[in-house]
């Protein structure tokens, strides 16, 4: 599975802990910036890690800007992306096994990076349900966000 990561200035910091921690993790991590010392608009960023995970199969995308909302709207504009602004625990499962969001989206400002951190595990630790019987009913609502 390939994860794309992305920030604005609002959470370079964020990113780059976020980063060690999925290498840490033996994942295979693409770093599309920004770096420390730069700056972007966050529909920049989010377009690029959206485009990413469209290309690729599978991939997961995280992003994080000030709040997370900015990222997450843009990336949402994008078919065939599932963007989930992950603001808690229960979201962080949730986007997963119910939304089986492919776009995880991050506030830096609002959550600071040990919270990122713990909801990504969560996200990562999560499966979704919707290729269950007795999930279908997620796969069916899924499948209605593109339609
Ligand atoms: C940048 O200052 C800030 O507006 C951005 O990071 C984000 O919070 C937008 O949604």
């Amino acid at each position: 599975m390939m994860i794309f990561l992305g920030c604005d200035h609002a959470g370079i910091d964020e990113k780059n802990s976020l980063k060690q921690m999925l290498l840490e993790n033996n994942l295979q991590v693409t770093d599309c910036g920004i770096q420390n010392g730069e700056k972007i608009d966050y529909p920049v960023i989010s377009q690029t890690v959206s485009d990413n995970v469209k290309k690729n199969n599978n991939a997961l995308g995280f992003i994080i800007c000030g709040t997370g909302i900015g990222v997450s709207i843009k990336a949402n504009r994008n078919k065939g992306i599932r963007a989930a602004l992950v603001y808690d625990e229960f979201s962080a499962v949730m986007a997963r096994e119910h939304n089986n969001a492919n776009v995880v989206c991050f506030g830096a400002r609002t959550l600071g990076e040990s919270k990122i951190l713990k909801y990504t595990n969560l996200f990562l630790q999560s499966e979704y349900l919707g290729t269950t019987d007795e999930g279908r009913r997620h796969d069916n609502r899924v499948k209605m966000l593109d339609n």
